[in-house]
């Protein structure tokens, strides 16, 4: 950002600020609003009328799934495109039977078990739950980019978020665990929040807003949002209308690539990216809370600015929705890694597989060693965040590549990012 930009950002303050009771709080933008839940409500409805007939094949997993604690079959009772390109769609998951759901802290995910391509081996990803937990009770919500929206490759079983996108609609059940994730709002402080998001990263924020909103909280609230332009800008009315509801909220929205119809001081107020150094000269208190959300390189060079600024590490809270895709590739033969007396003298011990194995230089982590040995253990993030592959560790110890971002249970380990300190033994 250049010294200009910095009267931009003021302007856009100022921007906002009339915004609160201007063009956002405009009849329409309500109108759309109003129209919009009552679609929701409408398809909530249908279900507990039982308009929506329950499939037979689904009603028995529906009750297999009840007999396994902490997993939940959710039929979707509406869905709604969230951007004008249609690149984001939110998603309505609510109990068959009408029953209220499990309640969860703002900003916490749901791990959703999707079928995928091969049988007995489902995708496992993790969605945000977007509306605040006091207006999900009955429903969650959950927002999903299309990661292939802009591949030629439109449409694939294992990619979660494009079948999603294109084949689950009302009535489709959808298999999901509980609520968890450490990325969670302190609701009882008061002390001022800055949250920073990017692209489709505003779903777990979202949540905090709303759930600030029906609060009526009166903390000083910044939100600054970086987007493409208007056609990928999601959830546009609903950030529109928080402003009327929350006193203290400013938002400030970033256009990297914003095209000729996109109206500065409308629907953004900033051309660029996200820059740190402009926004701390400009917030005026010493306690703000800061939660970071979007791509990794966005969340990395803001945490690391925020750092170099003087603000302590824990009044940064991150959230990463992960490197998707294992980037192992084995530098050697498969052959030579899966090989019992290959690797280095570290032994691994897959408990329940009945299978022994070296630990190997060549992989990065003990959730990659169990792959590229033909086991397919349960995983979500692939990063620490959604603690879906915690597995019980029955002896040895292990070292985290990183930190863990879930509570890791006593004798137990996370495989995405440990690697063996000492022979191991695992319950997979
Ligand atoms: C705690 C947590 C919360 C999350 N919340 C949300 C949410 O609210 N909404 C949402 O849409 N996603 C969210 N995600 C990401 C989500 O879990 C999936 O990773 C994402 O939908 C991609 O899975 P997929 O199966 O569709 O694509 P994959 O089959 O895994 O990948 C398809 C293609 O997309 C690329 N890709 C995958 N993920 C990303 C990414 N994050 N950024 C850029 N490229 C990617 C891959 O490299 C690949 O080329 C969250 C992740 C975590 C860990
Ligand atoms: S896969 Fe999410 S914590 Fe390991």
């Amino acid at each position: 950002m250049n010294p200009g930009d910095i009267v931009s950002l003021a302007g856009a303050l100022a921007i906002t600020a009339a915004l609160t009771r201007g063009a956002y709080g405009a009849v329409g933008i309500l109108n759309r609003h109003i129209q919009t839940r009552k679609k929701i409500r409408f398809g909530f409805e249908k279900i507990r009328s039982g308009q929506i007939p329950t499939v037979s094949p689904q009603r028995h997993a529906i009750q297999s799934a009840e007999a396994s604690p902490g997993i939940m079959n959710l039929k979707v009772v509406a869905r709604e495109y969230e951007t004008l390109d249609r690149s984001i769609c939110s998603f309505y998951l609510a109990s068959p039977d009408g029953r209220s759901l499990p309640g969860f802290k703002p900003g916490q995910h749901i791990l959703i078990e999707h079928p995928g391509a091969q049988p007995g081996s489902p995708i496992k990803r993790c969605y945000s739950l977007s509306e605040a937990p006091e207006n999900s009770s009955l429903r969650y919500r959950i927002t999903i980019k299309n990661q292939m929206f802009e591949s030629s490759q439109a449409d694939s079983k294992d990619c979660c978020s494009a079948y999603f996108h294109n084949h689950v609609d009302v009535g489709s059940v959808v298999r999901t665990q509980r609520p968890g994730g450490n990325f969670t709002l302190d609701s009882q402080s008061e002390r001022p929040l800055v949250f920073f998001a990017g692209g489709s990263g505003i779903t777990p924020i979202l949540s905090m807003l709303n759930s600030l909103a029906t609060r009526r909280s009166q903390r000083e609230i910044w939100l600054f949002y970086g987007v493409r332009n208007q056609k990928s800008h999601p959830m546009y009315n609903q950030l529109g209308l928080l402003q009327s509801m929350l006193v203290n909220f400013r938002q400030v929205v970033y256009y990297s690539r914003p095209a000729a119809s996109c109206r500065r001081g409308v629907d953004f107020h900033v051309e660029g990216r996200v820059e740190i150094e402009p926004i701390l000269r400009m917030l005026k208190r010493r306690d703000y809370l800061f939660y970071i959300c979007g791509p990794e390189a966005f969340n990395g060079s803001l945490r690391d600015d925020l750092q170099r600024s003087g603000v302590p590490e824990n009044a940064i809270h991150m959230e990463s929705f992960g490197n998707r895709k294992s980037n192992f590739q084995p530098q050697t033969n498969k052959q030579e890694l899966i090989s019992p007396s290959s690797g280095s003298k570290i032994k691994v011990r897959f408990a329940r597989s009945k299978m022994n194995v070296n630990w190997s230089s060549h992989v990065n982590n003990i959730l990659e060693l169990a792959e590229v040995n033909g086991l397919s253990p349960n995983h979500g993030c692939r990063s620490g965040q959604c603690g879906a592959c915690q597995i019980k560790l029955k002896s040895g110890t292990v070292d985290y590549t990183q930190n863990p971002s879930v509570a890791v249970g006593k004798g137990s380990c996370l495989p995405c990012i440990s690697r063996p300190k000492t022979d191991i033994v695992l319950d997979l």
